[in-house]
């Protein structure tokens, strides 16, 4: 059999048309599903990344933060995801402490790509995790990395809040970016970071950087589905934007939210911080 240029999944977005897209400035729109139901109006209305992110653990199963998320939560979310994808590109995150070292970290990645259908990971990382995401790669295993506001370090950081304020944290987050960018990263996930730090990564690094909370000077953006469609309980974080007021539908808030971030109406200087 003679493979050519031949695409595995035509039509489909993979790590390479996301390049493309960085390449051509086109913003990558990316949205969280937990089940089949929603990431098939996620994905027909045009997103471009669909993650079955471990804020599951908070919207679907109520916990406080994402550290309860097991492997076995990951798998069964992922599994659901993955039947209502076409076109997106499904990424699915390692859950906490799914990836403590390479070795167990490629056991947790395996289960996620061949049990559940994902074709990217995503952890929670700094330069200490640049030997895993070396791993990884190496493997042939696609992984974004989430660097800023990294939720399942919430215990130690003590709360969801502003990352890279202070001139060393900025440099050191900086720093990580370049380092899991060299280890193998095929996307730098940056949450809660002010926008001229995010501006410097995007700078600084050649793959897709994606943003929440991270000001508009990146590729792309990234939301919780519950967020658009004003369902989470509690307090809002600031970069949240409530689309589902105004379209009236969720099929028509979801295509409200991928059209402002591909035309770049989303996000607004309210949405990121100095
Ligand atoms: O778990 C998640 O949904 C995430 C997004 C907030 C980026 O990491």
């Amino acid at each position: 059999m003679v493979y050519g240029s031949m695409d595995h999944r035509a039509g489909s977005v993979s790590v390479v048309t996301l390049r493309k897209m960085r390449g051509e400035g086109e913003p990558i729109a990316c949205l969280t599903a937990y089940d089949a139901s929603f990431a098939r109006l996620v994905d027909a209305a045009g997103t471009d990344l669909v993650l079955v992110g471990d804020t599951l653990g908070m919207v679907v199963q109520g916990h406080a933060s994402t550290v309860p998320v097991t492997m076995d939560d990951m798998v069964y979310h992922t599994r659901l995801v993955a039947r209502g994808i076409e076109r997106a590109l499904l990424v699915a995150d390692m859950p906490f402490l799914s990836y403590t070292t390479p070795e167990v970290a490629l056991r947790n990645a395996g289960r996620l790509m061949q049990e559940a259908g994902a074709r990217m990971v995503k952890l929670e990382g700094t330069g200490d995790q640049a030997a895993i995401v070396a791993a990884l790669s190496g493997n042939g295993i696609p992984v974004c990395a989430h660097l800023g506001l990294r939720p399942q370090a919430v215990e130690k950081i003590g709360g969801f809040r502003l990352q890279g304020r202070k001139p060393d944290e900025a440099k050191q987050i900086l720093a990580d970016a370049r380092e899991l960018e060299r280890a193998g990263a095929d996307i730098i996930l940056l949450e809660c970071v002010p926008r001229e730090l995010a501006a410097q990564i995007h700078e600084a690094v050649a793959v897709p950087v994606i943003g929440i909370g991270a000001g508009a000077e990146v590729d792309g953006q990234i939301l919780v589905l519950y967020d658009i469609l004003g369902i989470t309980t509690g307090r809002k974080p600031r970069f949240a934007k409530n689309y589902m007021d105004a379209a009236g539908s969720v099929q028509a808030a979801i295509e409200a939210y991928v059209r402002e971030v591909k035309n770049r109406a989303y996000p607004q200087a309210e949405h990121g911080f100095d």
